[in-house]
């Protein structure tokens, strides 16, 4: 018997970025605030790393919360129905639960459920991974329109004493809507990882000692006392090895960044903006440098005031350039990420 022919989903040419929505958090920690903690100055923290200020969310707003508010604005923006979502992806690696997702929630308090939903867990990669599979669900026939949200409360996984990490830190969120187009709005991804300096930068912690609390929290109620106190012991906190990271992103992701203007086959002068994850300001300024970006390309500088908020830090360091100078819509930005795991990706995109 021969087996019967099946359909496949209809492939789409084009995909492009439909709407950008944000959330930043009100409270602001400035670097006099994190020299209580840490020994450190304000003029080290902003030569070392162009930091001003970082935020940070109450703590009674959670990740879901950023990401619903963020994801509210993109829809919004982009004229599309929580209804029309084929797809809820959540980046993050900060909300509390690894499992149930965040992505699951964020779909049912937008209404868009059936919708798939799930995180991806890519540290400060995490939103051009999230736009690397929004664009292929929509490429592929899989999805209509699909949200890809960038999220972190950094601030629950801090050890404030930490001066390795803890200044850097900050939280918030920033979501896209990524539907069909009649155009071209999303080079290829190049994406990639290098496990073997896994330990370069990691969140750690002991499950055993955090399983009570995370569940007494995510049940809505309080945590017996005995975990509190384990939860202040052994909660998980951020950890990086600076240098090693610091050079690996100097040295690798301008080659990185490059190959994403190579498979877009443009050239750095065709862009209006680059916009690269906000880990720290000499970074930037050195991925200009070996890149050789052209005067009018328009660089993100949105850490001096909002720090390194992961998956975050590329919507949200977008918004503000497209705020402050809304002319550069429509025009080419190049973005990439790089964090934890070791990850990256990069792709061209044009700028909503
Ligand atoms: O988002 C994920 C990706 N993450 C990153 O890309 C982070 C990459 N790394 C960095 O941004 C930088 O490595 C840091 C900002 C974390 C540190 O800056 P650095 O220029 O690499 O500092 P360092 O570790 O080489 O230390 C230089 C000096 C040392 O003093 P001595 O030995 O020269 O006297 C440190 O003790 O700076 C000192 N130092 C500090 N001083 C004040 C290190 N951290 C601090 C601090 N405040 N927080």
């Amino acid at each position: 018997m021969s087996t019967p022919a099946i359909k496949q989903a209809t492939l789409r040419e084009h995909t492009r970025i439909h709407g950008l929505g944000i959330y930043r958090p009100s409270v602001v920690v400035t670097n006099d605030d994190v020299c209580q903690w840490i020994d450190s100055s304000d003029e080290w923290i902003r030569q070392r790393t162009g930091i001003v200020t970082r935020h940070r969310a109450p703590r009674d707003v959670s990740v879901v919360d950023m990401a619903e508010a963020a994801a509210r604005e993109a829809l919004a923006d982009a004229g599309v129905e929580p209804s029309q979502l084929g797809a809820v992806l959540v980046s993050t690696v900060t909300h509390p639960l690894a499992t149930p997702s965040a992505a699951a929630q964020v779909a049912d308090r937008l209404g868009a459920t059936p919708a798939p939903a799930y995180d991806i867990s890519a540290a400060c990669a995490g939103y051009c991974y999230g736009i690397a599979q929004a664009d292929a669900l929509v490429h592929a026939g899989s999805a209509d329109y699909v949200l890809v949200v960038g999220v972190e409360k950094l601030s629950d996984f801090i050890d404030n004493g930490d001066r390795t990490i803890s200044f850097i830190l900050g939280d918030g969120a920033g979501a896209v809507v990524i539907g069909p187009s009649e155009s071209a709005g999303i080079g290829p991804s190049v994406w990639g990882s290098d496990g073997s300096k896994h330990e370069a930068i990691r969140m750690s912690h002991s499950l055993l000692d955090i399983r009570d609390y995370s569940l007494a929290a995510a049940a809505g109620g309080n945590a017996p006392a005995e975990a509190a106190e384990a939860r202040a012991a052994l909660w998980p906190t951020m950890r990086q090895d600076g240098q090693t990271v610091f050079r690996w992103a100097v040295w690798e992701m301008a080659k990185v960044a490059q190959q994403a203007l190579d498979a877009a086959g443009i050239t750095s002068d065709d862009l209006v903006a680059f916009v690269p994850h906000q880990a720290n300001i000499r970074i930037i300024d050195e991925m200009v440098k070996q890149l050789k970006l052209p005067e009018h390309v328009q660089v993100a500088r949105d850490i001096v005031d909002a720090g390194n908020t992961s998956a975050a830090s590329i919507p949200l360091a977008m918004h503000r350039l497209l705020k402050e100078q809304p002319s550069l819509k429509g025009g080419l930005a190049l973005q990439i990420g790089f964090g934890a795991g070791l990850v990256f990706g990069a792709q061209v995109v044009v700028l909503p």
